[in-house]
């Protein structure tokens, strides 16, 4: 039987992936893998619409890969690639703007609020298409399902729109997909601000674990991650952020549900506490940071298997936009 087709993927926005991308995203991905034909990218198009240093681009790339493969992702068995390695991800979305209103477009909330921020002057066409070429990820591969957080929810709705609106206006050429929104559970706050999202461009360094860190750092940060005066380990996200969101981490690495971890933290003080989640921390951590490190330490390896990834994708990508091209009418190169 086919294994229903599933797309995400992520910006190699900073050196190092935190751990909100870890149990939000890689932790779901490696799970989804085994029952869905899985492609993962790292969407370098897109970091394209923030600055960036080239020669900083192209090291954030090779370690966001890394760090897929580091936290599970298998390379042999989902399909794990660059975007920018795949042409037909460019060449659709031009396509898809073709039908893309500008309205519509503009109705994007991440735009809106991006804009609304750095003016119109300092906001590039690009912004403004970015869900237009995260549709083409999408529909190049027929996907069935795409998780991702809430925040890129329209931006997966849009993709549907467009799916549909395409097939019925040119023929069917694609699988119109479904987005599947993190859990609640699966979010993680910031440490000193447990408020606010984790984040890779939170202001202080001091509420971030990431995943390329020496542990022993990332213990520290947890020792002195904010909590409250009430000295009960308890999960009450409204006025105990952040002891909730402790409970969440130690919960979502160890699969232990979090009445068991009240339980057993129960008459005991936040410091055992934290020394507790630290531990896990760690144990978790080291051997991802230390395979991620392998893999970077021989990137012509590293780049091996992005290519013979894309290899893959290519054929797919395609496929699709051979039809797509067919279909609205552009005559074949012979
Ligand atoms: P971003 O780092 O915002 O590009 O997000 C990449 C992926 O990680 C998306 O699937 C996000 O939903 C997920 N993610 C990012 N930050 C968090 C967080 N603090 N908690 C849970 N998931 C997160
Ligand atoms: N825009 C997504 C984000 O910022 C990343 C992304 C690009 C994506 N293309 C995708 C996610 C396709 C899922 C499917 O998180």
């Amino acid at each position: 039987m086919k294994k229903p087709r599933l797309y995400s993927g992520m910006q190699p926005s900073a050196d190092s992936l935190q751990i909100g991308n870890y149990i939000g995203a890689l932790l779901q991905w490696r799970q989804l893998q085994t029952s869905y034909d899985a492609f993962f990218s790292v969407v370098d198009l897109h970091a394209l619409t923030q600055p960036n240093n080239p020669e900083e681009l192209r090291e954030k790339t090779r370690r966001t890969a890394a760090q897929y493969i580091a936290a599970g992702i298998e390379p042999s068995q989902s399909t794990l690639y660059v975007q920018s390695h795949v042409r037909a991800h460019a060449e659709l979305a031009w396509v898809l703007s073709t039908i893309t209103g500008y309205g519509e477009a503009g109705r994007m909330t991440q735009f809106k609020d991006k804009s609304a921020r750095y003016g119109t002057d300092s906001t590039s066409v690009g912004l403004f298409t970015y869900p237009v070429l995260m549709a083409a990820d999408i529909l190049l591969y027929q996907s069935d399902v795409v998780p991702v957080g809430d925040d890129q929810k329209q931006h997966v709705e849009l993709t549907r729109d467009l799916a549909e609106r395409f097939n019925k206006r040119f023929g069917e050429a694609f699988t119109v997909p479904i987005p599947v929104i993190q859990k609640d559970t699966a979010r993680i706050y910031d440490l000193q601000n447990p408020t606010s999202k984790m984040s890779k461009s939170a202001e202080s360094d001091a509420g971030v674990l990431w995943m390329l860190d020496d542990p022993a750092k990332s213990a520290k940060k947890i020792m002195r991650a904010v909590t409250d005066n009430e000295g009960v380990v308890r999960f009450d996200r409204e006025n105990k952020p952040g002891v909730s969101n402790l409970l969440t981490i130690y919960a979502a690495l160890t699969g232990r549900q979090i009445a068991t971890i009240e339980d057993e933290y129960a008459g005991r003080g936040y410091g055992d506490f934290k020394k507790g989640l630290a531990e896990v921390v760690v144990a978790e951590f080291e051997p991802v940071r230390g395979r991620a490190l392998e893999l970077l330490d021989d990137p012509a390896e590293l780049d091996r298997i992005l290519a013979a990834n894309a290899a893959r994708a290519d054929a797919v990508a395609d496929a699709t936009l051979a039809d797509v091209y067919e279909k609205v009418g552009l005559l074949r190169r012979v």
